[in-house]
Protein backbone atom coordinates (compact mmCIF):
# COMPACT_ATOMS: atom_id res chain seq x y z
CA UNK A 1 0.00 0.00 0.00
CA UNK A 2 1.37 2.86 -1.08
CA UNK A 3 1.67 6.01 1.92
CA UNK A 4 0.54 9.41 1.40
CA UNK A 5 4.26 10.55 1.36
CA UNK A 6 4.83 8.64 -1.49
CA UNK A 7 0.97 9.21 -3.45
CA UNK A 8 1.74 13.08 -2.79
CA UNK A 9 5.15 12.72 -4.34
CA UNK A 10 4.09 11.49 -7.72
CA UNK A 11 1.14 14.05 -7.62
CA UNK A 12 3.25 17.08 -7.74
CA UNK A 13 5.28 15.36 -10.25
CA UNK A 14 2.31 15.21 -12.44
CA UNK A 15 -0.36 17.95 -10.64
CA UNK A 16 0.48 21.45 -9.89
CA UNK A 17 1.63 21.29 -6.38
CA UNK A 18 -0.55 17.84 -6.81
CA UNK A 19 -3.49 18.54 -6.02
CA UNK A 20 -7.25 20.02 -8.28
CA UNK A 21 -7.17 22.79 -5.64
CA UNK A 22 -4.98 24.47 -3.44
CA UNK A 23 -5.84 24.40 0.17
CA UNK A 24 -6.07 20.59 -0.30
CA UNK A 25 -2.25 20.79 -0.52
CA UNK A 26 -1.43 21.59 3.25
CA UNK A 27 0.43 25.15 2.55
CA UNK A 28 -1.11 26.43 5.51
CA UNK A 29 -0.65 24.07 7.97
CA UNK A 30 2.39 21.91 6.74
CA UNK A 31 3.37 18.00 5.90
CA UNK A 32 1.53 15.87 3.96
CA UNK A 33 -1.80 15.85 2.83
CA UNK A 34 -4.11 12.29 3.30
CA UNK A 35 -4.82 10.73 0.15
CA UNK A 36 -8.48 9.89 0.26
CA UNK A 37 -9.43 6.61 -0.24
CA UNK A 38 -12.98 6.23 0.87
CA UNK A 39 -16.23 7.57 3.11
CA UNK A 40 -18.59 6.86 4.64
CA UNK A 41 -21.08 8.19 6.89
CA UNK A 42 -18.89 10.60 9.28
CA UNK A 43 -15.44 8.44 8.62
CA UNK A 44 -13.05 8.65 5.80
CA UNK A 45 -10.20 6.44 5.12
CA UNK A 46 -7.13 7.50 3.77
CA UNK A 47 -4.93 5.37 1.08
CA UNK A 48 -2.95 3.77 3.59
CA UNK A 49 -6.34 2.49 5.51
CA UNK A 50 -6.39 5.04 8.50
CA UNK A 51 -9.78 6.23 9.68
CA UNK A 52 -10.53 9.49 11.10
CA UNK A 53 -13.98 11.46 11.63
CA UNK A 54 -14.29 13.81 9.16
CA UNK A 55 -15.21 17.65 10.00
CA UNK A 56 -14.66 18.92 6.32
CA UNK A 57 -17.53 16.84 4.66
CA UNK A 58 -16.36 17.37 0.87
CA UNK A 59 -16.31 21.26 1.74
CA UNK A 60 -20.10 21.42 2.56
CA UNK A 61 -22.06 18.75 0.22
CA UNK A 62 -22.14 16.02 2.19
CA UNK A 63 -24.49 16.64 5.07
CA UNK A 64 -25.75 13.64 5.69
CA UNK A 65 -22.60 12.26 5.98
CA UNK A 66 -20.91 10.29 3.24
CA UNK A 67 -22.30 7.77 1.03
CA UNK A 68 -25.89 7.85 1.77
CA UNK A 69 -27.35 4.95 0.73
CA UNK A 70 -30.24 6.88 -0.65
CA UNK A 71 -28.17 9.02 -2.33
CA UNK A 72 -25.71 6.55 -3.91
CA UNK A 73 -28.70 4.43 -5.18
CA UNK A 74 -30.62 7.84 -6.82
CA UNK A 75 -26.78 8.31 -8.20
CA UNK A 76 -27.03 4.24 -9.65
CA UNK A 77 -30.13 4.71 -10.91
CA UNK A 78 -29.58 7.94 -12.83
CA UNK A 79 -26.18 6.36 -14.21
CA UNK A 80 -27.82 3.78 -15.35
CA UNK A 81 -30.22 5.67 -17.59
CA UNK A 82 -26.68 7.31 -18.71
CA UNK A 83 -24.05 9.73 -17.26
CA UNK A 84 -24.77 13.10 -19.29
CA UNK A 85 -27.25 13.31 -21.97
CA UNK A 86 -26.73 16.47 -23.04
CA UNK A 87 -30.25 17.34 -23.07
CA UNK A 88 -33.35 18.86 -20.93
CA UNK A 89 -33.97 15.32 -18.52
CA UNK A 90 -35.79 14.63 -15.69
CA UNK A 91 -34.01 14.91 -12.60
CA UNK A 92 -32.64 18.27 -13.29
CA UNK A 93 -36.37 19.43 -13.66
CA UNK A 94 -37.16 17.74 -10.01
CA UNK A 95 -34.65 19.45 -8.47
CA UNK A 96 -35.48 22.76 -9.85
CA UNK A 97 -39.04 22.03 -9.27
CA UNK A 98 -37.88 21.69 -5.58
CA UNK A 99 -35.82 24.20 -5.33
CA UNK A 100 -38.85 26.89 -6.73
CA UNK A 101 -41.26 24.97 -4.25
CA UNK A 102 -38.77 25.49 -1.29
CA UNK A 103 -37.36 29.57 -1.38
CA UNK A 104 -40.33 31.98 -2.16
CA UNK A 105 -38.04 34.40 -4.13
CA UNK A 106 -36.76 31.75 -6.71
CA UNK A 107 -39.41 31.14 -9.40
CA UNK A 108 -35.97 30.14 -11.73
CA UNK A 109 -33.34 27.97 -11.63
CA UNK A 110 -30.19 27.80 -14.03
CA UNK A 111 -28.17 25.33 -13.38
CA UNK A 112 -23.93 25.12 -13.83
CA UNK A 113 -21.34 22.94 -12.58
CA UNK A 114 -19.55 24.81 -9.87
CA UNK A 115 -20.06 27.52 -7.34
CA UNK A 116 -17.65 29.57 -9.43
CA UNK A 117 -19.70 29.16 -11.91
CA UNK A 118 -23.02 30.25 -10.25
CA UNK A 119 -21.29 33.50 -8.90
CA UNK A 120 -19.89 34.19 -12.61
CA UNK A 121 -23.14 33.90 -14.17
CA UNK A 122 -24.86 35.92 -11.83
CA UNK A 123 -22.91 38.60 -11.81
CA UNK A 124 -23.28 38.77 -16.21
CA UNK A 125 -26.62 38.63 -15.81
CA UNK A 126 -26.65 41.62 -13.42
CA UNK A 127 -24.71 43.47 -15.90
CA UNK A 128 -26.57 42.54 -18.72
CA UNK A 129 -29.72 43.55 -17.04
CA UNK A 130 -28.56 46.85 -15.95
CA UNK A 131 -26.16 48.06 -18.42
CA UNK A 132 -23.30 48.29 -15.94
CA UNK A 133 -20.17 47.31 -15.43
CA UNK A 134 -18.95 47.97 -11.70
CA UNK A 135 -19.29 45.26 -8.98
CA UNK A 136 -19.00 45.58 -5.21
CA UNK A 137 -17.53 42.84 -3.10
CA UNK A 138 -16.22 42.37 0.64
CA UNK A 139 -12.81 41.54 1.58
CA UNK A 140 -12.38 38.01 2.52
CA UNK A 141 -15.79 36.49 1.06
CA UNK A 142 -15.01 34.36 -1.80
CA UNK A 143 -17.29 33.25 -4.78
CA UNK A 144 -15.21 31.05 -6.47
CA UNK A 145 -11.97 31.92 -9.02
CA UNK A 146 -13.55 33.93 -12.12
CA UNK A 147 -11.59 37.05 -12.97
CA UNK A 148 -13.97 39.31 -11.41
CA UNK A 149 -14.12 37.79 -8.30
CA UNK A 150 -11.04 37.41 -6.80
CA UNK A 151 -9.68 40.22 -5.51
CA UNK A 152 -9.41 40.21 -1.84
CA UNK A 153 -10.70 36.86 -1.66
CA UNK A 154 -10.81 34.34 1.45
CA UNK A 155 -10.40 30.55 1.33
CA UNK A 156 -7.61 29.55 -0.38
CA UNK A 157 -6.38 33.06 -1.55
CA UNK A 158 -6.89 34.14 2.17
CA UNK A 159 -5.17 30.45 3.26
CA UNK A 160 -2.08 30.98 1.58
CA UNK A 161 -1.83 34.71 2.02
CA UNK A 162 -1.44 35.63 -1.84
CA UNK A 163 -2.29 38.58 -3.27
CA UNK A 164 -4.94 39.14 -5.70
CA UNK A 165 -4.09 36.82 -8.77
CA UNK A 166 -1.42 37.20 -11.80
CA UNK A 167 -3.29 36.15 -15.00
CA UNK A 168 -6.28 39.19 -13.75
CA UNK A 169 -6.16 41.91 -15.83
CA UNK A 170 -6.38 45.32 -14.82
CA UNK A 171 -9.28 46.46 -16.74
CA UNK A 172 -11.38 43.19 -14.79
CA UNK A 173 -9.68 44.19 -11.44
CA UNK A 174 -11.24 47.63 -11.89
CA UNK A 175 -14.57 46.83 -12.36
CA UNK A 176 -14.31 45.36 -8.99
CA UNK A 177 -14.81 47.53 -6.09
CA UNK A 178 -13.59 46.05 -2.53
CA UNK A 179 -15.24 46.95 0.53
CA UNK A 180 -14.36 45.63 4.16
CA UNK A 181 -17.17 43.45 4.98
CA UNK A 182 -20.06 44.93 7.42
CA UNK A 183 -19.63 48.51 6.52
CA UNK A 184 -23.13 49.73 5.13
CA UNK A 185 -21.76 53.28 5.60
CA UNK A 186 -18.93 52.54 3.23
CA UNK A 187 -21.38 51.14 0.70
CA UNK A 188 -23.43 54.14 0.45
CA UNK A 189 -20.41 56.20 -0.12
CA UNK A 190 -19.51 53.62 -2.78
CA UNK A 191 -22.76 53.90 -4.15
CA UNK A 192 -23.05 58.30 -3.68
CA UNK A 193 -19.90 58.56 -5.60
CA UNK A 194 -20.78 56.45 -8.65
CA UNK A 195 -24.08 54.78 -8.16
CA UNK A 196 -25.15 54.75 -11.65
CA UNK A 197 -22.36 52.79 -12.57
CA UNK A 198 -22.68 49.78 -10.14
CA UNK A 199 -24.31 47.02 -11.72
CA UNK A 200 -24.32 44.45 -8.59
CA UNK A 201 -23.02 43.90 -4.93
CA UNK A 202 -22.09 40.47 -4.29
CA UNK A 203 -22.07 39.16 -0.79
CA UNK A 204 -21.37 35.52 1.14
CA UNK A 205 -24.85 35.35 2.69
CA UNK A 206 -23.22 35.05 5.96
CA UNK A 207 -19.09 34.79 5.45
CA UNK A 208 -17.54 31.47 5.82
CA UNK A 209 -14.20 31.91 4.14
CA UNK A 210 -12.37 33.69 5.82
CA UNK A 211 -13.82 31.97 9.06
CA UNK A 212 -17.32 32.31 9.77
CA UNK A 213 -18.20 35.99 10.40
CA UNK A 214 -21.93 37.05 11.38
CA UNK A 215 -23.33 39.33 9.51
CA UNK A 216 -23.95 43.00 11.72
CA UNK A 217 -27.88 43.25 12.25
CA UNK A 218 -29.48 44.90 9.58
CA UNK A 219 -26.35 44.26 7.29
CA UNK A 220 -27.60 41.88 4.75
CA UNK A 221 -31.67 44.11 4.75
CA UNK A 222 -29.48 47.87 3.93
CA UNK A 223 -27.65 46.29 1.05
CA UNK A 224 -31.09 45.48 -0.26
CA UNK A 225 -32.40 48.84 0.48
CA UNK A 226 -29.10 50.58 -1.19
CA UNK A 227 -28.99 48.66 -4.05
CA UNK A 228 -32.85 49.79 -4.45
CA UNK A 229 -31.91 52.69 -4.04
CA UNK A 230 -29.53 53.04 -7.11
CA UNK A 231 -31.19 49.98 -9.57
CA UNK A 232 -28.23 47.73 -8.78
CA UNK A 233 -28.91 44.04 -8.14
CA UNK A 234 -27.97 42.44 -5.04
CA UNK A 235 -26.66 38.73 -5.24
CA UNK A 236 -26.55 36.63 -2.22
CA UNK A 237 -24.28 33.74 -2.60
CA UNK A 238 -25.58 30.76 -0.53
CA UNK A 239 -23.23 28.54 -2.16
CA UNK A 240 -21.89 27.28 1.39
CA UNK A 241 -25.11 28.50 3.25
CA UNK A 242 -27.44 26.97 1.65
CA UNK A 243 -29.72 23.98 2.52
CA UNK A 244 -26.96 24.06 5.43
CA UNK A 245 -27.82 26.62 7.96
CA UNK A 246 -31.45 25.38 7.31
CA UNK A 247 -33.95 23.88 4.30
CA UNK A 248 -34.08 27.18 2.72
CA UNK A 249 -30.43 28.35 3.98
CA UNK A 250 -29.91 31.83 5.13
CA UNK A 251 -32.39 33.62 3.26
CA UNK A 252 -35.36 31.61 4.88
CA UNK A 253 -33.48 31.89 8.12
CA UNK A 254 -33.53 35.70 7.95
CA UNK A 255 -34.40 37.27 5.03
CA UNK A 256 -37.43 36.21 5.18
CA UNK A 257 -38.41 37.38 8.58
CA UNK A 258 -36.57 40.92 7.56
CA UNK A 259 -38.73 41.20 4.69
CA UNK A 260 -36.43 41.46 2.08
CA UNK A 261 -35.52 38.79 -0.80
CA UNK A 262 -32.01 39.19 -3.56
CA UNK A 263 -32.57 39.41 -6.50
CA UNK A 264 -30.39 36.69 -7.18
CA UNK A 265 -28.89 33.31 -5.11
CA UNK A 266 -26.47 31.11 -5.83
CA UNK A 267 -26.30 27.47 -5.02
CA UNK A 268 -23.49 24.79 -5.03
CA UNK A 269 -21.95 22.44 -2.78
CA UNK A 270 -25.57 20.84 -0.92
CA UNK A 271 -27.34 21.41 -4.10
CA UNK A 272 -25.22 18.33 -5.87
CA UNK A 273 -25.07 15.81 -3.19
CA UNK A 274 -21.62 15.47 -3.54
CA UNK A 275 -21.54 15.59 -7.35
CA UNK A 276 -20.52 19.01 -9.74
CA UNK A 277 -23.68 20.98 -9.47
CA UNK A 278 -24.99 24.33 -8.68
CA UNK A 279 -27.71 27.17 -9.53
CA UNK A 280 -28.11 30.68 -9.84
CA UNK A 281 -32.12 31.25 -9.02
CA UNK A 282 -34.00 34.37 -8.70
CA UNK A 283 -37.53 35.70 -9.68
CA UNK A 284 -39.15 34.96 -13.47
CA UNK A 285 -38.07 38.90 -14.87
CA UNK A 286 -34.73 38.75 -13.98
CA UNK A 287 -33.50 35.06 -14.95
CA UNK A 288 -35.52 35.44 -17.89
CA UNK A 289 -33.04 37.58 -19.42
CA UNK A 290 -30.57 34.38 -19.88
CA UNK A 291 -30.48 32.57 -23.56
CA UNK A 292 -32.60 31.28 -24.55
CA UNK A 293 -35.56 33.42 -22.91
CA UNK A 294 -33.22 36.16 -23.48
CA UNK A 295 -30.37 38.25 -24.39
CA UNK A 296 -27.59 37.14 -21.77
CA UNK A 297 -25.31 33.97 -22.80
CA UNK A 298 -24.85 31.02 -20.75
CA UNK A 299 -24.31 27.64 -21.53
CA UNK A 300 -22.67 24.28 -20.53
CA UNK A 301 -21.76 20.17 -21.71
CA UNK A 302 -22.44 18.77 -18.65
CA UNK A 303 -24.58 21.74 -16.48
CA UNK A 304 -28.09 19.77 -15.31
CA UNK A 305 -26.28 16.76 -15.25
CA UNK A 306 -28.49 13.97 -14.46
CA UNK A 307 -26.63 12.02 -12.02
CA UNK A 308 -25.59 15.52 -9.73
CA UNK A 309 -29.23 16.56 -10.38
CA UNK A 310 -30.79 13.06 -8.61
CA UNK A 311 -27.80 13.41 -6.27
CA UNK A 312 -28.58 17.20 -4.99
CA UNK A 313 -32.97 16.15 -4.97
CA UNK A 314 -32.09 12.90 -3.17
CA UNK A 315 -29.84 15.10 -0.77
CA UNK A 316 -32.61 18.02 -0.09
CA UNK A 317 -35.65 15.03 -0.09
CA UNK A 318 -33.50 13.49 2.92
CA UNK A 319 -32.65 17.18 4.66
CA UNK A 320 -35.40 16.96 7.40
CA UNK A 321 -36.40 19.32 9.82
CA UNK A 322 -35.00 16.65 12.12
CA UNK A 323 -31.58 16.48 10.23
CA UNK A 324 -31.54 20.60 10.56
CA UNK A 325 -32.18 20.10 14.40
CA UNK A 326 -29.43 17.31 14.59
CA UNK A 327 -26.99 19.29 12.88
CA UNK A 328 -27.67 22.71 15.14
CA UNK A 329 -27.10 20.18 18.23
CA UNK A 330 -23.96 18.43 16.68
CA UNK A 331 -22.71 22.05 16.36
CA UNK A 332 -23.79 23.22 20.00
CA UNK A 333 -21.90 20.20 21.79
CA UNK A 334 -18.44 20.25 18.92
CA UNK A 335 -18.44 24.28 19.97
CA UNK A 336 -18.86 23.49 23.97
CA UNK A 337 -16.03 21.20 23.55
CA UNK A 338 -13.55 23.33 21.94
CA UNK A 339 -14.11 26.46 23.89
CA UNK A 340 -13.47 23.98 27.16
CA UNK A 341 -10.45 22.57 25.50
CA UNK A 342 -8.72 25.87 24.46
CA UNK A 343 -9.61 27.40 27.92
CA UNK A 344 -8.16 24.94 29.83
CA UNK A 345 -5.10 25.04 28.18
CA UNK A 346 -5.11 28.64 27.90
CA UNK A 347 -5.20 29.41 24.32
CA UNK A 348 -6.96 32.48 23.57
CA UNK A 349 -9.71 31.92 20.56
CA UNK A 350 -12.88 32.92 19.59
CA UNK A 351 -15.61 30.48 18.09
CA UNK A 352 -17.82 32.80 15.72
CA UNK A 353 -21.25 30.74 14.15
CA UNK A 354 -24.08 30.97 12.35
CA UNK A 355 -26.79 28.37 12.78
CA UNK A 356 -24.83 25.09 12.82
CA UNK A 357 -21.80 26.87 10.62
CA UNK A 358 -18.76 27.84 12.83
CA UNK A 359 -15.35 28.59 12.75
CA UNK A 360 -12.11 28.88 15.44
CA UNK A 361 -10.22 31.41 15.11
CA UNK A 362 -6.79 31.73 17.65
CA UNK A 363 -7.14 35.27 18.50
CA UNK A 364 -8.53 36.82 22.05
CA UNK A 365 -10.25 39.41 19.90
CA UNK A 366 -13.19 39.63 18.09
CA UNK A 367 -13.66 38.77 14.56
CA UNK A 368 -15.52 40.49 12.88
CA UNK A 369 -14.08 40.97 9.23
CA UNK A 370 -11.04 40.11 7.12
CA UNK A 371 -8.70 42.58 9.00
CA UNK A 372 -9.20 40.89 12.09
CA UNK A 373 -9.46 37.19 10.87
CA UNK A 374 -6.18 37.66 9.63
CA UNK A 375 -4.73 38.71 12.91
CA UNK A 376 -5.26 35.23 14.11
CA UNK A 377 -1.83 33.10 15.27
CA UNK A 378 -2.19 30.61 12.29
CA UNK A 379 0.77 28.68 13.90
CA UNK A 380 -1.21 27.80 16.89
CA UNK A 381 -3.83 26.63 14.27
CA UNK A 382 -0.63 24.59 12.22
CA UNK A 383 -0.13 22.83 15.62
CA UNK A 384 -3.72 22.07 16.80
CA UNK A 385 -4.59 20.90 13.26
CA UNK A 386 -1.99 17.96 13.25
CA UNK A 387 -2.59 16.71 16.18
CA UNK A 388 -6.16 16.22 15.80
CA UNK A 389 -5.30 15.04 12.56
CA UNK A 390 -2.95 12.46 14.10
CA UNK A 391 -5.38 11.63 16.57
CA UNK A 392 -7.91 10.63 13.80
CA UNK A 393 -10.11 14.05 13.12
CA UNK A 394 -10.08 15.25 10.20
CA UNK A 395 -10.34 19.33 9.85
CA UNK A 396 -9.93 21.84 7.03
CA UNK A 397 -6.37 22.60 6.80
CA UNK A 398 -6.54 26.34 7.49
CA UNK A 399 -8.14 28.63 10.05
CA UNK A 400 -9.91 30.24 7.59
CA UNK A 401 -12.69 27.75 6.65
CA UNK A 402 -15.57 26.49 8.86
CA UNK A 403 -16.07 23.58 9.93
CA UNK A 404 -18.41 21.74 8.40
CA UNK A 405 -21.14 19.18 10.85
CA UNK A 406 -23.05 15.96 9.30
CA UNK A 407 -26.30 14.54 10.20
CA UNK A 408 -23.84 10.98 10.63
CA UNK A 409 -21.70 12.45 13.20
CA UNK A 410 -23.06 11.00 16.80
CA UNK A 411 -21.84 10.07 20.13
CA UNK A 412 -19.32 7.73 19.01
CA UNK A 413 -17.54 10.27 16.80
CA UNK A 414 -18.08 13.35 19.48
CA UNK A 415 -16.00 11.07 21.73
CA UNK A 416 -13.35 10.59 19.36
CA UNK A 417 -13.21 14.30 19.30
CA UNK A 418 -13.30 15.05 22.53
CA UNK A 419 -10.13 12.43 23.59
CA UNK A 420 -8.50 14.14 21.05
CA UNK A 421 -9.10 18.00 21.99
CA UNK A 422 -7.06 18.34 25.28
CA UNK A 423 -4.22 17.54 23.46
CA UNK A 424 -4.52 19.24 20.87
CA UNK A 425 -5.24 22.39 22.47
CA UNK A 426 -1.83 21.55 24.64
CA UNK A 427 -0.09 20.95 21.12
CA UNK A 428 -2.01 25.13 20.39
CA UNK A 429 -0.99 26.14 23.46
CA UNK A 430 2.94 25.20 22.91
CA UNK A 431 4.41 28.22 20.62
C1 LIG B 1 -19.62 31.18 -0.80
C2 LIG B 1 -18.94 30.46 -1.91
N1 LIG B 1 -19.15 30.85 -3.18
C3 LIG B 1 -18.57 30.24 -4.22
C4 LIG B 1 -17.72 29.18 -4.02
C5 LIG B 1 -17.08 28.51 -5.20
O1 LIG B 1 -17.60 27.24 -5.38
P1 LIG B 1 -16.77 26.13 -6.21
O2 LIG B 1 -15.60 25.76 -5.38
O3 LIG B 1 -17.76 25.01 -6.38
O4 LIG B 1 -16.39 26.75 -7.50
C6 LIG B 1 -17.46 28.74 -2.74
C7 LIG B 1 -16.54 27.60 -2.50
O5 LIG B 1 -16.19 27.26 -1.41
C8 LIG B 1 -18.09 29.39 -1.64
O6 LIG B 1 -17.88 29.00 -0.38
Amino acid sequence: MPTNEELFARARRVMPGGVSSPVRAFGAVGGTPRFAAKAKGAWITDAEGREYVDLVGSWGPMILGHAHPEVVAAIHRAVDASPSFGAPCLPELALAEKIVSMVEPVERVRFTSSGTEAVMTAVRLARGATGRDKIIKFAGCYHGHSDSLLAAAGSGVATLGLPDSPGVTGGTAADTLVLPYGRLDLVEEAFAAGGDLIAAVVTEAVPANMGVIVPPAGFNKGLREICDRYGAKLIVDEVLTGFRVGPTGYWGAAGRDEGWAPDLLTYGKIVGGGLPMSAVAGGAALMDLLAPAGPVYQAGTLSGNPAAAAAGLATLELASADVYSHLDAVSVQLRGLITDALSEAGVPHRINNWGNLFSVFFTGDQVTDYESAKKQDTAAFGRFFHTLLDEGVWLAPSSFEAWFVSDALGDRELEVIAAALPKAAHAAARG
